[in-house]
């Protein structure tokens, strides 16, 4: 990560005592918490009187057994556009409020989904791995794959970051379908629900927010939607898929595959899945470059001090 002039840290110890690291938070982040604030790990606060803002990340915990630890908390600051973590009735009821990090993973993150539209439908993935296993050099043949041009790919939860996939595809020549919960002011075509959008798509592209609202949103009945010659992508919340369901409909054959960066129980990935050739799997890297992190981290700091110097945040959730 940076360290030049611009490095945010650059006032260190600035507001000692009033910030606190929660859990999940990558290590340069935490450098700069605590050059900047002198922010402890919760673990290691001596007295929580006085700790205004708990900065969390990485879908640690935010709720509120953390909120009782500190009774002087008054802001929340996550580093992540998805706050299912965070447990914000709770801390509304507290009179805590709540950021998050949209927009600047907004291009990153679509990237991902399309970049896994195009790995599942064209098999890039699977053809180095073909590659590798020699099969290639044994005379081999890998099977032939599919078209993005005129695939119908169905994005579920048309937010920033489903809007910015959905641009990206039809680049590539596909032709966008989509769900959320009201139509919006765009060209594509909308479905009423999750099964009517799976039924209309090759590949389904999961970008709705996680949380109790779209837990197991994707279940049997919408992958058999889908059907058998459909992938399934998910760079959202592991939790909107029925991970039993989907084990079991590549294992029946009642989809054809999927493109997973996120699953219910990180970093536990279903055995079945290992093994299985049909599925590209990603350890959750849909914002994870140098310049995107950078920003988050940025955007946490932004945060941190304009609740600090005057009670506000940047950009607060909901
Ligand atoms: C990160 C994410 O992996 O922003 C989100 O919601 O899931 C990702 O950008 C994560 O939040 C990093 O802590």
């Amino acid at each position: 990560m940076s360290t030049d002039a611009q490095h945010p840290a650059q006032h260190l110890a600035q507001h000692p005592a009033r910030v606190v690291q929660l859990g999940g938070l990558m290590p340069f982040v935490r450098e700069w918490l605590s050059e900047r604030y002198a922010a402890p790990v919760l673990a290691d606060l001596d007295d929580p009187a006085g700790v205004e803002v708990a900065v969390v990340g990485g879908g640690a915990p935010a709720g509120a057994a953390e909120m009782d630890a500190l009774p002087d908390l008054r802001a929340i600051v996550n580093f992540g556009v998805g706050y299912d973590n965070v447990d914000v009735a709770e801390a509304r009821r507290r009179g805590i409020v709540v950021s998050n990090t949209p927009d600047v993973l907004t291009d990153a993150v679509a990237d991902l989904a399309a970049f896994l539209v195009v790995d599942v439908l064209r098999g890039i993935t699977a053809a180095d791995r073909f590659v590798r296993s020699g099969a290639w050099a044994r005379g081999e043949q890998v099977p032939l794959t599919r078209d993005v041009r005129g695939a119908v790919v169905g994005v579920l939860g048309l937010g920033r970051i489903g809007t910015a996939a959905a641009q990206r595809l039809e680049a590539f020549g596909a032709v966008v379908h989509y769900h959320s919960r009201s139509p919006k002011d765009v060209v594509w075509t909308y479905h009423p629900n999750a099964g009517e959008l799976a039924a209309a798509s090759d590949v389904l592209v999961v970008l709705t927010p996680g949380g109790a609202g779209t837990d197991g949103l994707v279940d049997a009945s919408v992958l058999d939607a889908l059907g058998p010659d459909g992938y399934l992508v998910n760079v959202a919340r592991g939790s909107v898929v029925d991970e039993e369901a989907l084990v079991a409909a590549l294992e029946e054959g009642r989809i054809a595959g999927a493109g997973l960066d996120v699953f219910a129980d990180e970093p536990h990935v279903p055995a079945a899945l290992l093994e299985r050739d049909d599925v590209v799997l990603l350890p959750h890297v849909g914002s994870a470059t140098v310049q995107t992190r950078e920003a988050m981290g940025r955007l946490v700091l932004d945060n941190v001090d304009a609740f600090l110097e005057r009670g506000e945040l940047v950009t607060p959730v909901g």
